[in-house]
């Protein structure tokens, strides 16, 4: 369990606390008897009693059972409403159920969903993507995980390179390379928790700090890393935003160092319509991005230049089409290029974006404004429609200074108070999401409902 490093003279009543969450518990379960009843049941039948073990992870003493989700409203079996703001951490970030993906889908599925041959949808959403990113060749996958595993197999094909880079703290979805972790004696370290790591990641993947400019070019200089995997700003252990100039130094090393780029826009999509890479005028190699795309249908997707997709094409020794290892039968079904096409041509446009982002605004707002009447040493970051609240008053510059600000009792308490009071939030994180159907009454409630907990802690 992390304990935050908070600052002098600001320490969190760790007994009050405890007390205010044990409160929080009970009533959590005097009012779910129906998602108790189902989590008891399902203990018999699922692994942990959830459909994926992750689930474990919500504060409650046990999850609640989804009922229905409309727009930015998640209803659950015992009849709570509440406002998401987790969105499925970030796969539900047009809003739940919207009507055209529901149409669209629906008509999909009517006609046909799987078939290993491609549709009309298909070339439509490699063009919008294209139009959107800048980079021109597209494919389809399942899922985030499987575009960056493809992507790392495109980049060592291409290079002969045995290894990768990634940032310290990041996460790319469940890919082996980049379970890998920087130990304090700069040598690189197993994640803590992983399960079951095939080799040691000391053999496959080399590990520097965001920010840290002088690590990437020492660690790319004996010229054996095929690619850096990337998100444009760290997502996954709080938002950790890149310094000024970053990227075109990340960009000119890497250009230098004959390795490839590749920029996952899974969550940092939401900066724009075009994700970070637009909004900043980024030139990745490559591209991944998964969850949002497919309006909660599983999708994943990964962009080439015409350069790399030519040499792909011609490596006479890289089956790319059969069992070279890139691949998935249902990858680029039908269904899923449906609900991509409905999701980015209606619902995820340039305009919602542009309400996505002041809602984003309205909220980190909302929250900054109750750190600071609370007093306490937090702040919050925000990446256009995404902000996240971390135990820390100045803002981490990368994965390890922000690892020292977690606090998992506080983090659960926080989470505990606001569900029990109409208000998700993504278990693994702080974080708030909006979407198109998300109002200003729902980000004011959450920052109701995250003063009253300040105020309870004292
Ligand atoms: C940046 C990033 N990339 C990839 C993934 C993997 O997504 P998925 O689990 O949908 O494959 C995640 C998941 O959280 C992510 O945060």
């Amino acid at each position: 369990m992390t304990q935050g490093v908070l600052d002098a003279g600001t320490e969190i009543d760790r007994s009050r606390l405890a007390a205010l969450t044990t409160r929080e518990v009970e009533a959590f379960a005097a009012v779910r008897p129906r998602s108790r009843s189902l989590a008891e049941r399902a203990q018999a039948s699922l692994l942990g009693g959830v459909p994926m073990t992750w689930m474990m992870r919500w504060a409650g003493p046990y999850p609640v059972f989804l009922a229905e989700a409309r727009g930015a409203c998640v209803v659950d079996v015992d009849g709570h409403e509440y406002v998401d703001l987790c969105l499925g951490d970030t796969g539900a970030m047009a809003g739940h159920a919207p009507e055209p993906v529901v149409r669209a889908v629906a008509a999909r599925a009517a006609s046909g969903i799987t078939a290993m041959l491609p549709t009309e949808d298909a070339a439509w959403a490699g063009e919008e993507l294209a139009r959107r990113f800048g980079l021109p060749l597209w494919q389809f996958t399942l899922s985030a995980t499987d575009a960056n595993r493809f992507a790392i197999r495109m980049a060592r094909a291409l290079t002969g390179r045995p290894k990768i880079l990634i940032f310290n703290g990041c996460y790319h979805g469940t890919v082996d390379e980049t379970f890998a972790t920087l130990r304090e004696d700069g040598s690189v370290g197993v994640r803590p928790g992983n399960v079951g790591p095939p080799v040691d990641p000391a053999l496959t993947t080399k590990v520097v700090e965001f920010n840290d400019l002088d690590a990437l070019e020492a660690a790319l200089a004996p010229g054996d890393v095929a690619c850096v995997l990337a998100e444009p700003a760290l997502t996954n252990i709080g938002i950790v935003l890149p310094d000024p100039g970053f990227h075109e130094q990340l960009r000119a090393l890497t250009r230098r160092a004959g390795t490839l780029l590749i920029l996952d826009e899974t969550h940092t999509f939401s900066a724009g319509h075009g994700g970070y890479t637009a909004a900043h005028g980024l030139e990745p190699d490559l591209l991944t991005i998964g969850k949002a795309i497919g309006g909660g249908v599983p999708v994943g997707a990964f962009g080439v230049t015409e350069e790399l997709a030519a040499r792909a094409l011609a490596q006479k020794d890289a089956d790319y089409e059969d069992v070279g290892g890139i691949g998935g039968t249902l990858a680029g079904n039908a269904l899923s290029l449906a609900a991509v096409r409905a999701t980015l041509g209606e619902v995820l446009t340039a305009e919602a974006f542009g309400r996505m982002t002041a809602l984003g605004e309205r909220l980190a707002d909302g929250t900054a404004t109750a750190i600071e009447h609370a007093g306490v040493p937090w702040h919050v970051t925000r990446l256009g429609a995404r902000s996240e609240y971390r135990f820390r008053r100045i803002p981490p510059r990368n994965g390890g200074e922000s690892a020292t600000a977690g606090d998992e009792q506080l983090e659960r308490f926080l989470h505990l108070y606001a569900l029990n009071r109409g208000v998700l939030i993504t278990p693994f994180h702080s974080m708030a999401l909006a979407c198109p159907a998300t109002t200003e009454a729902d980000v004011d409630q959450h920052t109701e409902v995250f003063a009253a907990a300040l105020a309870e802690l004292g």
